[in-house]
């Protein structure tokens, strides 16, 4: 049966002054009214096991309590004291899942994530399961629609079976030219960030590629403790890992890997010009939450928590107001909002 291993442990740091330090994206009703993390909660495939969760141990109550909210069992938290990207938080969950279970088969699952078509979600899964049986890793590839450089990029090689494809080439964020090429190509799928396989797997695999945090993972894990719904993994094994992302770690590397297209309005929501994308938008193709008054204003994203914001004339422009900061950003800029961020950071 299938093991959801939930990553919340990411910043959101794109989608500032909304997501902060303290309370990222993935715990925010961006999109509706329950959160991106109970949102990946209810889409889950029925038949599931519990979902664990691999958050920062400072988020430990706001996913306890937003799993609470949607479910009254006991949930399992892996806490990591400090973020080491992705490739040992989804170790700590595969050692974790094959302790209970030796043949235990990994959904791993981005907490913010948006994906419309549940049932086109639900059966890609299903088909990526048959794969995962036979030992393959199994990603899952979205039609790319630009030439974006921060996702990983997946060349698809021969059809295996009806729909599942070998994986000719992973490459994670190349920069705008390779993007770009790989777009005109056709021959090209962004990796969704989502994965199925046997939690044995992506531990052989990692031991092939990188020992090293497989090591250090499986010390952590010898001295996990247990407080409630919490786990915590030895810190000191755990912040003597390196830090680096499934991608780079076991998916660039493993011969092992194969792509299952997925069509099903994936969004990573990774900017204001995703999140103003996935949002229904009025005639003005604009999106306005809060007190705004929008006047002869288009394609904008308008988000007032605490202040009227009102707007005349203008175009393609994110105006976000939070009770202790406001931006203001061309739509087409977004992306620079990491920045800002930096710059808060570097002043304190
Ligand atoms: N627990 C935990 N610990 N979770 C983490 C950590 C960590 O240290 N770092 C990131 N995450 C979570 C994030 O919250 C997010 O849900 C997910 O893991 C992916 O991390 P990102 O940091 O958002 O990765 P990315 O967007 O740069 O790239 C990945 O996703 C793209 C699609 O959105 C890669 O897999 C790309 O190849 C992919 O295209
Ligand atoms: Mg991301």
């Amino acid at each position: 049966t299938i093991y959801p291993a939930i990553m919340c442990g990411g910043n959101g740091t794109r989608l500032w002054p909304l997501s902060r330090a303290l309370f990222p994206k993935q715990f925010l009703p961006l999109v509706n009214d329950t959160s991106m993390l109970q949102d990946t909660l209810l889409r889950l495939p029925k038949g599931s096991n519990e979902p664990v969760f691999i958050c920062n141990e400072e988020h430990r109550f706001l996913v306890a309590e937003q799993v609470r909210q949607l479910s009254q069992e006991q949930s399992t938290i892996l806490l990591e004291p400090e973020g080491r990207n992705t490739a040992p938080a989804v170790a700590l969950a595969a050692i974790h899942a094959l302790a209970k279970d030796e043949n235990a088969m990994l959904l791993v699952l981005a907490a913010d994530h948006v994906i419309k078509d549940t049932d086109a979600f639900h059966q890609a899964v299903e088909q990526a399961s048959v794969a995962a049986q036979q030992g393959k890793l199994v990603t899952f590839g979205i039609v790319p629609t630009h030439a974006e450089t921060g996702y990983g990029y997946i060349k698809k090689g021969s059809e295996q079976t009806s729909g599942t494809f070998d994986v000719a080439k992973f490459v994670e964020k190349p920069n705008a030219q390779v993007a770009s090429d790989y777009l005109a190509s056709g021959d090209y799928l962004w990796n969704s960030g989502m994965f199925l396989f046997k939690a044995s797997r992506y531990l052989e695999e990692l031991a092939k590629h990188r020992g090293d945090i497989l090591e250090n993972c499986q010390q952590a894990m010898k001295g996990v403790e247990q407080d409630f719904d919490f786990l915590r993994p030895n810190k000191t094994d755990f912040l003597a890992c390196a830090s680096e992302s499934i991608d780079y770690a076991v998916m660039e590397k493993t011969d092992s890997a194969v792509v299952i297209p997925l069509d099903a309005g994936w969004s990573d929501v990774g900017s204001y010009s995703a999140l103003w994308e996935v949002c229904q938008q009025d005639e003005n193709k604009n999106v306005l939450k809060g007190d705004v008054i929008a006047q002869n204003t288009t394609n904008s994203y308008i988000h007032s928590q605490n202040k009227l914001i009102a707007t005349v004339g203008v175009d393609n422009l994110v105006i976000i107001d939070t009770p202790d900061a406001v931006l203001v950003a061309n739509k087409d800029q977004v992306q620079e909002v990491k920045q800002i961020v930096e710059r808060l950071k570097a002043d304190k």
